[in-house]
């Protein structure tokens, strides 16, 4: 209510308040308050859902980074940027198996592609602020570890800015998916160039294939499957073929702070990632996901779900690349 009335005050003086008058100082002050007051209301919100989100006694809930953002402001300009893909274009394996049969198939229990083997296949955490480009930047993140695994060189920085201005049928930093990303570069065969040479500049802009550019990935194959029930087999591409691309469902992970997503996570899926390994070792299975909203947040940019329940829609759009 404070805040309401708060609000009326400031309108009406804006209306009237002339830059030169001595009053502007004051002005701001009050401005500044406004924008406190409005932090104030919103982390009153917030704090009944953390207390929620916490709750159920899997992940840690609590401020982060997106802590001033109302639930809309937060979905409005982080998420939703997946476009919806026709099912026909996902092949659906398997049917439900039992989480313990998980343990029994012939997989370590432990992957990690930022450490296999004490070698880093993982770039750094990327960030792409408020461009809703999270389809280019997890497509992009996993061709540069299977260009490292297939090479065996320390993972490239490739043009995420290429794939968001070119890529045929997505919409950048307004929205795609990473089927259509990965199918582009197949089809295309456009080489993707490194980032030094196409920067990010997290807008979306006119495409400049770099024609003249013999430096680049460019790939030879994908997949993209649903593996609902059929978590095992995510497990074994994890341990047997790199990083997958998932589309997952984001909508509470504003206020993930650490710990095992097992809750709170539907299948509306509105955010695409990176999955760079596993552990099985613990009461609860996670999967190691890499996200692309920078290094403060999170576990240094990464979450940990849970493995067997397609958590967060994490099965349901998987995708492999396989690179030149
Ligand atoms: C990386 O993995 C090796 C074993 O493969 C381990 O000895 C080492 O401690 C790990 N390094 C880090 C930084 O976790
Ligand atoms: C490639 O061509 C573009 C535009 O045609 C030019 O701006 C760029 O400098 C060229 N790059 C190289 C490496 O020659
Ligand atoms: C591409 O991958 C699919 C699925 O794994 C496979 O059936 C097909 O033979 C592959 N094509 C090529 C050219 O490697
Ligand atoms: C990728 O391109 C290769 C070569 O053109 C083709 O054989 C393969 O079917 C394509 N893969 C997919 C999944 O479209």
């Amino acid at each position: 209510m404070t805040y309401i009335l708060l609000s009326f005050c400031l309108l009406g003086f804006l209306q009237c308040i002339n830059t030169k008058s001595p009053f502007v100082k004051e002005f701001q002050q009050s401005k500044k308050y406004a924008a406190d007051e409005r932090t104030l209301v919103q982390s009153e919100k917030n704090s009944r859902r953390y207390e929620f989100l916490n709750k159920a006694n899997g992940a840690t809930y609590g401020p982060t980074k997106f802590s001033h953002l109302s639930q809309e402001e937060f979905e409005k300009q982080y998420l939703s940027d997946l476009k919806p893909i026709k099912e026909r274009q996902i092949k659906y394996l398997g049917k439900k198996t039992p989480l313990p049969k998980i343990y029994s198939s012939q997989i370590p229990q432990k992957v990690d592609w930022r450490n296999h083997s004490g070698v880093n296949y993982v770039s750094p955490i990327k960030n792409q602020n408020k461009c809703g480009g999270c389809w280019a930047f997890s497509t992009t993140e996993t061709i540069e570890s299977m260009y490292a695994i297939s090479h065996n060189v320390t993972p490239p920085r490739l043009s995420v800015q290429e794939v968001i201005d070119c890529s045929v049928g997505n919409a950048g930093c307004a929205g795609g998916d990473t089927y259509t990303a990965l199918l582009w570069l197949n089809k295309s065969q456009s080489l993707l160039v490194y980032e030094e040479e196409y920067p990010l500049t997290d807008t979306s802009d006119y495409c400049q294939l770099l024609t003249n550019s013999s430096r680049g990935v460019t790939i030879n194959n994908f997949t993209c499957n649903s593996y609902v029930g059929v978590e095992q087999s995510m497990l074994q591409l994890l341990a047997f073929v790199g990083p997958l691309v998932v589309a997952v469902d984001a909508t509470t992970w504003n206020h993930y702070l650490g710990g095992i997503i097992q809750y709170h996570c539907e299948n509306k899926l509105n955010h695409a990632v990176q999955i760079v390994g596993y552990d099985l070792t613990g009461e609860i299975p996670f999967y190691i996901v890499r996200n692309s909203w920078g290094t403060d947040f999170g576990n240094n940019g990464y979450l940990y779900v849970k493995v067997g329940d397609n958590m967060c829609g994490i099965a349901s759009e998987v995708s492999t690349v396989s690179v030149n």
